[in-house]
């Protein structure tokens, strides 16, 4: 018989030694720590829609009437209606609870304890993760200073460690900057699946769509998700878009209900939108350049340009030097006043924050605070 005492024995040697994932504080608990009601709370820290789902998508979970029993295990009104909404044939279309779910059934099929994968942060963290809990071996090439790629340095990498998948978020997490096509498809012609990550893509200029690229690269795969353009953040609903014969794999392992009942109709009643959602497009994209104007007027934060619904910015002292201290107590005080926004450890980020944007009503929260610490 296996004893409690024997328990940590049979946990996987790689999965022991994992650090634990950090995850963010809801907004309850925080509210309770910092004493503030729930509702003052200005939070720009997770690049969510601050407009919130589409009313549609609020009726249609209202008047659902098939939650007691199982959903459609293979999605088909949402990938039919996706199919539509991106021109893409249903077979290439997967859906998961969150892009999240997606990076982690690619990583299932493809790899094998010790393969590689190839990873360039600053980035999205959860390919670091995944690739840790599959087993996987993480290759990094860092971005350049500009945050752009380095494309010399991934063929190096892939020559040397043959690796099975590249990530590129475009646009970057954290940096907002986008891949341009031509840099996309000169990666594709590497031995590798190339996972173009965009989660941020309905705020981008359309020229970095990389969806037309499928028909001719057999290697690509996009992902794409409801939780930030559609507001559905809490509701986990994403898709991959890959060559049907790749999904054949995701198919076998995924979980059968992966993606509940209420997401699924939230997310079709989204697809159909067309006042809503485009309008708050509208205003996170004109709002995220006052943000940047903004800031940058105060002089002693340099926001990066971006393409998605947030904006990192550099911290900096009197002498416009890089300020990881001054970025540290930003965030803090911030905090202290119930304005949320992202703060990295990292030592490559350590002198950042990100915004994402908000309201015209929480950027005057948050500028003021800004103005009363300059
Ligand atoms: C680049 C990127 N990809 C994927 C995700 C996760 O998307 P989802 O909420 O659909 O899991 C995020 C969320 O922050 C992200 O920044």
């Amino acid at each position: 018989m296996t004893r409690l005492a024997d328990v940590p024995n049979l946990i996987r040697p790689d999965i022991a030694d994992l650090e634990a994932y950090t995850p963010i504080l809801p907004l309850d608990v925080l509210a309770e720590r910092l004493h503030l009601p729930v509702e003052s709370l200005v939070k720009l820290d997770a690049n969510e829609n601050p407009y919130g789902p589409a009313p549609a998508a609020l009726a249609a979970l209202a008047h659902e009437a098939h939650y007691a029993i199982y959903p459609d295990p293979e999605h088909t009104a949402l990938r039919r209606a996706l199919s539509d909404f991106i021109g893409q044939p249903i077979e290439r279309i997967l859906c998961g609870a969150g892009a999240d779910e997606v990076i982690d059934l690619l990583l299932r099929v493809i790899l094998q304890p010790g393969d590689c994968v190839l990873d360039c942060p600053p980035t999205f963290g959860m390919y670091a993760f995944d690739t840790a809990i599959n087993a996987g071996n993480r290759i990094v090439v860092p971005r350049r200073a500009d945050f752009s790629l380095d494309l010399p340095a991934i063929g190096q990498a892939v020559a040397t460690h043959h690796p099975k998948v590249l990530f590129i978020a475009s646009p970057n997490n954290p940096s907002g900057n986008a891949t341009p096509l031509a840099e996309i498809i000169q990666l594709l012609q590497l031995p590798v699946l190339v996972v173009v990550d965009q989660a941020y893509i309905e705020f981008t200029d359309p020229m970095y769509d990389a969806l037309d690229l499928l028909g001719q690269h057999e290697n690509l795969v996009v992902l794409r998700t409801f939780s930030k353009w559609a507001g559905l953040a809490g509701l986990r609903i994403g898709y991959g878009v890959m060559h049907a014969q790749l999904a054949t794999h995701l198919w076998k392992i995924k979980q059968p209900y992966n993606v509940n009942q209420a997401a699924l109709v939230a997310a079709l009643a989204a697809l159909h939108d067309s006042e809503h959602l485009p309008q708050s497009i509208a205003a996170i994209v004109a709002e995220r350049e006052r943000l940047i104007a903004a800031v940058q007027s105060l002089g002693w934060l340099q926001p990066y340009p971006t393409q998605a619904n947030f904006v990192l910015c550099r911290v900096t002292d009197a002498a416009g030097q890089p300020a990881p201290a001054r970025a540290a107590q930003t965030y803090q005080h911030l905090q202290q006043q119930g304005i949320l926004v992202r703060y990295y450890r990292k030592p490559d980020l350590n002198d950042c924050i990100r915004i994402s944007v908000g309201t015209p009503a929480q950027h005057e929260r948050l500028l003021a605070a800004l103005r009363a610490m300059g």
